[in-house]
């Protein structure tokens, strides 16, 4: 089988679950051929879709939708001569059902240009925006997917179509969220760069949409932003101010390693539909 997949991540979150399923799909005998959204940013899509067997779209969720730029990629997919079959995986903070609605907007889009979805699978990864999440449960979310990418990708490759339910009205949900787009945008002109700032550049090389200039030493936001928060997670001196959302602001890697004397935040926060997430793959993967 010949895959293409296209992805979007923000910190590197979404980019690790792909690195899994091609693996596996590779591991397979299949051949897989990857875009990074961020390469689309303004330019054309050269690629003949025609010539692969299923399409595949990766993106992390952004306030219960697809980030602003990925549906923005897949309104620029040319309609395609005949059906191709579509696999959507995405990843997410925490693993509410409300999540799932953040699919319906881009399946559309991709509907009308003769990509039709099959199969869906949601990922839960450690936040990169709100609050940070311990190193343990990095650890043990990362370990969960990774147990459960092989059974995922088995699904896909055998044609067993897999679809995850959505809320009532979650159509009217996720196009009052999708207000994090425009308002990404607003704040996005808000951020601000402190002292620390060391001037590497890291931030304005690797922001997908070249929102941040670097004129005579100072920075200029311009009103492209994502709210990927690639600039300031992965800030070596967490200089940069996410504007109106600084109080939420996570910065630095996580080690996905285990450390048990982690004290974990939040506790409480969704702890239930974590528990059930966790066990559904325990369920799924015996
Ligand atoms: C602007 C923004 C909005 C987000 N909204 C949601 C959300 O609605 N639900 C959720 O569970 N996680 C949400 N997240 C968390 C990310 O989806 C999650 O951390 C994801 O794994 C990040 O993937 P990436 O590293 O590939 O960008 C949001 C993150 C950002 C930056």
């Amino acid at each position: 089988m010949k895959f293409l997949i296209f992805y979007f991540s923000g910190t590197g979150n979404t980019k690790m679950i792909l690195d899994q399923y091609v693996c596996h799909f590779q591991e397979e005998g299949h051949s897989v051929d990857i875009r990074n959204i961020d390469d689309y940013f303004n330019k054309k899509i050269e690629d003949n879709l025609n010539i692969y067997d299923k399409i595949g779209l990766f993106y992390p969720i952004h306030a219960f939708n697809a980030p602003s730029n990925v549906l923005e990629f897949a309104k620029n997919i040319q309609k395609l001569e005949s059906k191709k079959p579509l696999f959507i995986v995405k990843t997410s903070g925490e693993p509410l059902a409300l999540n799932n609605i953040s699919s319906l907007k881009v399946k559309s889009i991709l509907k009308k240009r003769g990509i039709i979805l099959e199969n869906e699978y949601h990922y839960c990864m450690p936040y990169n925006i709100i609050f940070r999440h311990s190193d343990n449960m990095a650890y043990k979310m990362w370990e969960s997917a990774k147990k459960v990418i092989p059974y995922d990708c088995k699904e896909i490759t055998a044609g067993q179509k897999r679809k995850l339910k959505y809320i009532p009205c979650g159509r009217f949900l996720a196009w009052v969220f999708r207000i994090e787009h425009w308002g990404g945008r607003f704040n996005g002109k808000r951020y601000k760069v402190k002292d620390e700032c060391i001037k590497c550049g890291l931030c304005a090389r690797r922001c997908p949409t070249h929102n941040i200039t670097i004129e005579n030493g100072e920075f200029k936001f311009g009103k492209n932003c994502l709210m990927c928060m690639r600039c300031s997670f992965h800030c070596p001196k967490n200089a940069i101010k996410i504007g109106l959302f600084e109080k939420w602001k996570v910065n630095g890697a996580y080690s996905f390693l285990p450390n048990e004397n982690e004290e974990e935040r939040h506790k409480k926060y969704c702890k239930k539909s974590y528990k059930k997430y966790f066990e559904r793959i325990e369920q799924r993967t015996k």
